[in-house]
């Protein structure tokens, strides 16, 4: 099938064939649970599963079932659908610093409405951002893809560097600062860091923002904020949250949010769709069902194990690592042809990896242990070719995606992975932890400050 009509032949540029290597398949054309299946039949096990979409597993019965019967029953009115409102009373229950929400449809549009949110509130412009958050104009001018975005001042702190925040939030006057609470880095340095922003923010009236866009639905207790008790102003959620159905979410204090009544605008026809909504109702139940994050724990904490066992029992651990929180992990090389010989060879034998491996409730012991054979294996192999990888590598290296990332700088000493989960006393400290709440940023009314006539 020729792709020739889009652009790079996709729509979301972390597909591009140039991300990947040239064993990569170019198309999928089905899922079921962990698994994919390429236009030639051939199936795969997935570890990007969707960028971090898909929480589930492809196709999992109780989402394909509601999805189904909502179908059945017409998929958007012209009025709001009662479904809508039980959604965003299960969303603040499990979420309880989102006391008022509205329904979007992509991360990017969560994003956007947030920052608008932020800046009609405090009647302030500048925003101070940490990671990605989609190709909205407001954003993408701090990108190096920027072309044809209209400059604003919005300027990247990278993550952790409170000094570097702290003069940015005295130098500039924020409306906000949004980040993506956890970048591959641990619970206990998310949490020190996110206390100390929380307070700066609530010190400077600035609107605190997450984008839980990956962590939210993903994390120990449904989102980093509940995970580490640190609550923001406002919360952007999609990806997993409708297990690889178009559905996202902005919300937070009501009062904040109450903007949406007066001037600001943040309005969209799918905003409501029931499929989406259908789709995240089923998976929030299952969610608090099943023990989803004790299975991603399990099966990341294999994957992580099995990777960075295989790195030091060739002594490349220096350079060669797995990070993240079991949920989302990533694999660190020593350059991209390392990178691009270790995915062919994975590839080759059914293991598709990419940008992340985003585990997902699908995958199973079985395929993690196909999986976990196959790293030692790849790993065995890459090592003869260490020293000249592009040897192995039958096609170019595998591109960097746009989504730039900041990776934690190693530790003097690899820790030992622990074989299971935390344990109790860790466990009760997290679920003890002191929750930070404090007041929200003061309204101030008027136009931000140039929002008009802006460069
Ligand atoms: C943290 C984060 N925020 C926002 C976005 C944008 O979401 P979308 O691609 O659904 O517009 C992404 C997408 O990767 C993301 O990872």
């Amino acid at each position: 099938m020729s792709m020739n009509r889009l652009p790079e032949q996709v729509n979301t540029l972390s597909k591009r064939a140039c991300v990947h290597t040239i064993s990569h398949p170019r198309l999928f054309v089905k899922g079921k649970g962990c698994k994919a299946w390429d236009a030639d039949g051939k199936e795969y096990i997935d570890w990007p599963c969707s960028l971090g979409a898909n929480l589930l597993g492809h196709a999992y019965p109780s989402v394909v079932e509601a999805i189904k019967s909502q179908a059945e029953e017409g998929t958007l009115f012209s009025l709001e659908h009662p479904k809508v409102g039980e959604l965003a009373e299960l969303i603040h229950d499990t979420i309880p610093s989102m006391e008022a929400m509205r329904f979007l449809k992509t991360g990017s549009e969560a994003c956007s409405a947030a920052v608008r949110i932020a800046r009609d509130y405090t009647g302030r412009w500048p925003v101070i951002v940490c990671g990605y958050h989609g190709w909205h104009e407001w954003y993408n001018c701090t990108t190096p893809k920027n072309a044809g975005s209209v400059t604003q001042d919005v300027t990247s702190v990278k993550w952790g560097d409170f000094a570097g925040l702290k003069r940015l939030v005295d130098e500039k006057k924020p409306a906000a600062y949004m980040l993506e609470p956890y970048i591959y880095r641990d619970e206990d340095t998310c949490k020190k860091y996110l206390q100390q922003v929380r307070k700066l923010c609530s010190a400077n009236d600035v609107v605190l923002i997450f984008d839980e866009n990956v962590t939210g639905f993903r994390s120990r207790k449904i989102t980093a904020q509940e995970t580490v008790k640190v609550r923001p102003d406002l919360t952007c959620l999609g990806k997993a949250m409708a297990n690889g159905v178009p559905m996202a979410c902005v919300g937070g204090k009501k009062e904040i949010m109450d903007v949406l009544k007066a001037d600001c605008f943040v309005s969209s026809t799918y905003g409501g769709e029931l499929l989406g909504i259908s789709a995240a109702l089923a998976t929030l139940k299952v969610l608090k069902e099943e023990p989803v994050y004790h299975h991603l724990e399990m099966m990341g904490q294999k994957l992580r194990v099995a990777f960075n066992n295989s790195a030091t029992s060739f002594s490349r651990h220096d350079t060669t690592e797995c990070i993240g929180q079991p949920q989302r992990t990533f694999f660190k090389f020593p350059t991209a042809e390392h990178k691009g010989a270790f995915w062919q060879y994975c590839v080759e034998r059914g293991i598709f990896f990419g940008f992340a491996q985003f585990v997902t409730f699908s995958h199973d012991q079985t395929s993690v242990e196909r999986t976990t054979a196959t790293v030692r294996e790849a790993m065995y192999a890459l090592n003869k070719y260490w020293d000249r990888p592009q040897e192995m590598l039958k096609g170019p290296a595998p591109q960097e995606t746009l989504r730039t990332i900041v990776l934690p700088e190693k530790k003097p000493k690899a820790a030992k992975e622990p074989e299971q989960p935390r344990g109790a006393e860790q466990k009760a400290a997290f679920d003890n932890a002191q929750e930070i709440r404090p007041d929200s940023p003061k309204r101030k009314r008027g136009r931000p400050k140039g929002s008009k006539n802006k460069k």
